[in-house]
């Protein structure tokens, strides 16, 4: 497939990935170099992210790597010194990583709660803040993305700590978006639905039949493809957008409204069977 963006998309950009060693995390920031952007990747195993930064910069990129626990706001201030003294500094910040599973909410210790809530939030915080402080000190424009996900609207059973983490992180992408627009620094969130990770699938869809559940409601028939993610983010981090902030866009081959549709199962039927049973409920004249 010819590629949709120009290679040239994002130069001049230097952006931070957090949870950038794995996932969809490694995805983006493959996929961000691939379009000039100089790339961080942060996380907290410093092997995966070795891993990307190598693979980036096989393919001619330039990336690195800098381990660090975004739930510490003094290791982030570190982290965005040594991107701002190797790279340049950060303009851009994909708030991506998360920490996820299931649990009954019955059963959450505090800690259980906290581990969440700590990465996704406060962790989305700590970078957020710190990007956009360096931003305004030095009057320059930029931009972030947050990774959320397709339940941010309204919540979802089994994983509270992590619906109510992202749904603060959305209320923070829409609460700065207002308060930094003066700035000239976007924020915008992203929803994808289910995109297969090792990460998420073996914590949140373990084994295959839990996988065909899923798939029955994605009206699209199909899971997301990393690139479908990643060019979109792309879109949100260039120029291309100059004008969109505060937004949540939703990717995710129409699975959330399908959820909240009374008569969306009839969309899985075979197109023609659903025509005959729908002309079959006709009353007769
Ligand atoms: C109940 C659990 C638990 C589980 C951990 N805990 N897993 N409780 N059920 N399955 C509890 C522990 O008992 C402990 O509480 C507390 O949580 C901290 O656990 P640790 O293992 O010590 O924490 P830590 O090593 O920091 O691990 C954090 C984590 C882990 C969130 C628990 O899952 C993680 O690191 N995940 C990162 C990767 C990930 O989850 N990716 C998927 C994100 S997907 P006590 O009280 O015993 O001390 C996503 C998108 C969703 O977010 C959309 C999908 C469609």
């Amino acid at each position: 497939m010819n590629d949709p963006f120009r290679p040239d998309l994002l130069q001049g950009k230097t952006t931070i990935v957090t949870g950038g060693g794995s996932g969809l995390g490694r995805s983006t920031a493959l996929r961000l170099a691939s379009l000039g952007a100089k790339v961080a990747v942060l996380g907290r195993r410093p092997e995966p992210l070795a891993e990307t930064v190598k693979t980036i910069g096989d393919a001619g990129g330039t990336a690195l790597a800098v381990p660090c626990d975004i739930r510490d706001p003094e290791a982030v201030r570190q982290a965005f010194d040594r991107v701002e003294a190797e790279l340049g500094a950060a303009n851009q910040l994909v708030n991506n990583a998360a920490g996820n599973f299931l649990c009954p909410s019955e059963d959450l210790s505090p800690n259980a709660f906290n581990s969440v809530v700590q990465i996704v939030l406060y962790g989305s915080f700590h970078c957020t803040i710190e990007l956009g402080k360096r931003l305004i000190a030095r009057q320059a424009k930029g931009a972030v993305v947050s990774i959320v996900t397709s339940y941010v609207t309204n919540g979802s059973a089994f994983v509270l700590p992590s619906a109510a983490a992202k749904a603060g992180v959305l209320a923070m992408m829409r609460s700065l978006a207002v308060e930094w627009a003066t700035y000239g620094i976007r924020l915008n969130a992203v929803a994808p639905g289910p995109f297969p990770t090792d990460g998420a699938f073996s914590r949140l869809l373990p084994g295959s039949e839990m996988e065909k559940q899923a798939l029955r409601r994605v009206p699209s028939r199909r899971f997301g493809e990393h690139w479908e993610l990643t060019n979109l983010l792309a879109y949100l981090l260039s120029d291309a957008s100059p004008y969109q902030t505060g937004d949540l866009v939703t990717i995710d081959g129409a699975e959330a409204l399908f959820s909240g549709q009374q008569f969306a199962g009839f969309a899985h039927l075979d197109r023609a069977m659903a025509k005959e049973l729908m002309a079959s409920l006709k009353p007769r004249k």
